[in-house]
């Protein structure tokens, strides 16, 4: 794809976004303070205010009886004062009239229990009072504000999340698996029900979800992706057939277990994201950036466009153990590592602090003291002004060679499995591990889905993929067999699509491209190491002995050839490492965990030997990271410090900072916690 500039996501807001959820519902009866607001909005840039997240009792105090007039004068406010509007859905929160008058509408546990009336996001997405009540609300708010000139998006709801196993839900399921399977005799064959005698004679009988059948467990979480898109576009049906021209997102959750987001992604114009790191100077800093890193990657790959940063603290959470406070620049940092990432705003939860409730401790631009003369407000105004500066950065693809496969699918999959151990089973720590690799040399990388197409990258790696798509072996034979690189580890190719262990040797359909048969899979106590041992003459060029935990692969070599063996216990001097060739190109195969060094030197030495290209030409030094934009006739290089030491960085060729206006070239030194942003000539890449 020849890098480009994608489009505004709204006519309306042409620059970047710079705002966050507004709940001024919780105000009404303080005009002076929303006159203030609209004040400091000013001072800090606020482009943009996410409305009506959670206004239902407001919009809607009883049922059928509407009030709009307070938000039509927010709105038309906004208008005035060139304030796009991201406008929400309200059904994250049900108001309590509803919940007395219907109680399907409230959540079924797994046990059977209906929930009471209380919090939030907890409501049954399957029910079709709810259902219509959701329509006839979202159909008010699109007849009432689509063609209101400060809209820019539909919010749709909040953070969607959770299963209902409710009578309504479990007879969604399943109609789901009658749509699936067809026939009983099929679902028994792909459940394996002849085990402990589970075996279905009547579709009425599939009620409890059976952690032991593991077939069933996946197809239910399958299943509660599909009915929480299916709601998404009930939600959005009304939204879309008024304005089909508003987009419409709805606010992810980085890594969220519950929910398939590649399947989320596909009901969605724009993916967004909510982003919380605890950035606290610890000494797992550089590491938790990193995950961000990949958190962003991930939500860009979604849709393989630039996406939302929709929420983040301007300060403090009120949900961790300990809130501890931003130290001076992190926000900043924090803020533009979304942009560098592909993130088109910065918005944050949330504008004004409330004054009750569980939320009232939670960071906000404003806080309760009511004016901008607060440490929290000039940092946010900073940024106001920085996104300001960083305007040319707008819409800017973020091209990646390399590509992580991250799979919902397997990794539900693997975390019900019952054998591998719990160490074993943490996938998005795993995989984070590779991408962090990448992360630490200023690589660019995308993230796949199991049923993604590699061909467009030059790198694929697909760690613990134990549940393997159709078709996804024949891709990877394909894109190595034309000079691909692929990289599959440990755990990899176990089971079908159905949680079928593949007959015949793991790891199943991609033993022929990896070239590799693993026999057996030993699980380490958690005090226990093995280690790596590099052959002589390896390929990589690597030496020494290096540790290994939690996993250790017994693989045979068949055409692949050895380049690190095991050091100990029954199994020394078998392959831990391989690679073998095919076609054009080569397939690694890594059979234990190492750890995050010998990660870097193997895809150090891989992205060399592809020549894979860099943010920087240099190398960067720890708690460094870069990454770059383009638009294909500019690269926009974004140089960040996630420690609290000063660092030495050598940029290169003189570039001018968009972010002070200044050219600097050669070695630099960024402040503790500090970032350039370097517009340059674009790179071509190979
Ligand atoms: C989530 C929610 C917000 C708010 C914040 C607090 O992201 O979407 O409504 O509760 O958390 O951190
Ligand atoms: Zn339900």
């Amino acid at each position: 794809m020849p890098p480009q500039r994608f489009p505004p996501i709204a006519a309306n807001l042409p620059s970047l976004w710079h705002g966050g959820d507004y709940n001024p519902d919780q105000w009404l009866d303080r005009t002076d303070i929303i006159d203030e607001d609209f004040r400091l909005f000013e001072l800090a840039q606020i482009n943009t205010v996410s409305l009506a997240i959670f206004a239902w009792s407001r919009l809607e105090p009883r049922e059928g009886h509407y009030t709009f007039d307070w938000l039509d004068r927010l709105i038309d406010r906004c208008a005035e004062r060139r304030i796009a509007v991201v406008l929400a859905t309200p059904s994250g929160a049900k108001p309590n009239w509803m919940a007395a008058r219907y109680p399907e509408i409230r959540r079924v546990t797994p046990d059977g229990r209906r929930e009471p009336q209380q919090r939030r996001h907890n409501h049954c997405f399957t029910s079709p009072v709810y259902r219509e009540k959701v329509v006839a609300i979202n159909s008010r708010l699109a007849e009432r504000y689509g063609r209101h000139p400060a809209l820019a998006l539909w919010h749709l709801s909040n953070e969607y999340g959770g299963e209902c196993h409710c009578p309504l839900c479990k007879a969604a399921f399943r109609d789901w698996l009658r749509r699936r399977y067809g026939t009983l005799d099929q679902l028994n064959a792909a459940w394996w029900t002849a085990f402990w005698s589970h075996t279905f004679t009547d579709w009425e009988e599939v009620d409890a979800i059976d952690p032991t059948v593991c077939g069933m467990a996946l197809d239910w979480r399958r299943f509660t992706s599909d009915q929480t898109v299916d709601f998404m576009r009930v939600e959005s049906a009304p939204l879309k057939a008024a304005f089909p021209h508003v987009p419409v997102t709805t606010n992810l959750m980085g890594f969220y277990e519950g929910l398939d987001y590649w399947r989320l992604a596909q009901a969605l114009d724009i993916v967004s994201w909510d982003n919380y790191p605890g950035y606290h100077d610890r000494p797992d800093n550089e590491r938790l950036a990193a995950h961000v890193g990949f958190a962003h990657d991930l939500n860009r790959s979604l849709k393989n466009r630039p996406f939302l940063m929709m929420e983040s603290s301007p300060s403090v959470s009120n949900w961790m153990p300990i809130n501890r406070l931003f130290r001076p620049g992190v926000h900043r940092l924090k803020s533009l590592q979304a942009v560098a990432h592909g993130s088109d705003s910065v918005q944050y939860f949330q504008l004004r602090k409330g004054r009750g409730c569980s939320e009232q401790f939670h960071g906000a631009v404003i806080d309760h003291v009511g004016h901008e003369r607060t440490r929290v407000f000039a940092e946010v105004a900073q940024v106001g002004e920085d996104l300001r500066r960083l305007a040319p950065v707008r819409g800017c693809a973020t091209p990646a060679e390399v590509a992580l496969v991250f799979d919902w699918e397997a990794r539900w999959a693997l975390r019900n499995a019952q054998g591998p151990s719990d160490l074993a089973k943490r996938y998005e720590e795993w995989t984070a591990a590779h991408h962090a690799s990448f992360w630490r040399m200023g690589v660019n990388t995308d993230v796949l889905n199991g049923d993604g197409d590699p061909a467009p990258y030059r790198l694929l790696i697909a760690p613990s993929l134990y549940l393997l798509r159709a078709g996804f072996a024949a891709r990877v034979e394909a894109f190595v067999q034309a000079g691909g690189v692929f990289v599959a580890t440990w755990l990899t190719g176990i089971v079908d699509e159905s949680t079928l262990s593949f007959l015949g040797g793991w790891p199943g359909p991609l033993r022929r491209v990896l070239g590799v048969w693993a026999e057996e899979i030993d699980y380490l106590y958690p005090d226990e190491t093995n280690a790596l041992v590099f052959s002589d003459a390896n390929p990589l060029g690597l030496t020494g002995r290096h540790p290994a935990r939690h996993v250790c692969d017994l693989i045979h070599a068949e055409s692949a050839e050895e380049v690190a063996t095991y050091a100990d216990d029954f199994y020394a001097g078998r392959p831990a490492l391989t690679v073998n060739r095919l076609g054009a190109g080569r397939a690694w195969y890594l059979a234990a965990w190492p750890e995050q060094d010998f990660l870097d030197a193997l895809y150090r030495r891989l992205a060399a030997d592809l020549n894979l290209r860099r943010a920087l030409a240099a190398d960067l030094p720890d708690g460094v990271t870069a990454q770059w934009r383009t638009d294909g006739e500019r690269d926009f290089v974004f140089v960040s410090n996630f420690v609290r030491e000063a660092r030495i960085v050598d940029v290169g060729a003189p570039a001018r900072d968009l972010l002070t206006d200044r050219t600097v070239a050669g070695p630099v030194t960024l402040p503790p916690r500090g970032l350039l942003v370097l517009e340059r000539m674009p790179v071509r890449m190979q």
